[in-house]
């Protein structure tokens, strides 16, 4: 899959498209060893061993929550949440992607926290001081913050400042200097 692939609620994935090669990078996880979900992209693994590795030098101690998903185990997911979700309140299923529907699908997203957060994925990690560098440093190593605020009627998603999507390193730098959204990118194209 093109690292600058557009994957949203319209732009959907087939369920056999799955990443030619997944790696494990050499970053802390809070997943066990094994998980499918620390498996991420060469070129995404790449970036984020470079990122985690500035912070480090930095202060800043990052951990992986969750990379690659399946079709399969998006579907599980999204069920969960569809069950879960109290009668009449449709909002909160706005937070997960239909399958198919999400970038972890390619390999080329990952959730991150820390430990200030107890390596939860909220909103409070976009507070933090780890949130705040991600945010500024991501770019630099080929990563967007995928859903921010203010941008939830584009990117169909609440803000998410967990999310970092490998785009490479150029398309990185035109988004932030620009301030779009992948969606608005592709848009102007
Ligand atoms: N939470 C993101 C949008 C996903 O489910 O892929
Ligand atoms: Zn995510």
């Amino acid at each position: 899959m093109d690292a600058t692939i557009l994957v949203n609620r319209t732009h959907r994935l087939p369920r056999k498209a799955i990443p030619q090669t997944l790696v494990e990078p050499e970053i802390i996880f809070d997943a066990p060893v094994g998980d499918r979900k620390r498996l991420l992209a060469v070129s995404a693994a790449k970036g984020v061993e470079a990122l985690f590795a500035r912070g480090k030098e930095e202060g800043i101690y990052l951990c992986g929550v969750s990379g690659y998903r399946s079709y399969e185990r998006q579907e599980e997911l999204y069920q969960k949440k569809l069950r879960e979700q109290p009668k009449g309140n449709e909002g909160s299923v706005h937070c997960i992607a239909p399958p198919g529907a999400s970038e972890h699908q390619t390999g080329l997203a990952l959730d991150v926290s820390c430990q200030a957060v107890d390596y939860q994925l909220d909103e409070r990690f976009g507070e933090t001081r780890e949130g705040r560098w991600l945010k500024r440093c991501a770019p630099l190593y080929g990563f967007i913050l995928r859903y921010p605020k203010g941008k939830e009627h584009i990117t169909g998603y609440g803000w998410e400042p967990w999310h970092i999507r490998y785009v490479t390193r150029s398309l990185a730098l035109y988004l932030t200097l620009t301030g779009l959204t992948l969606e608005e990118y592709y848009e102007q194209k």
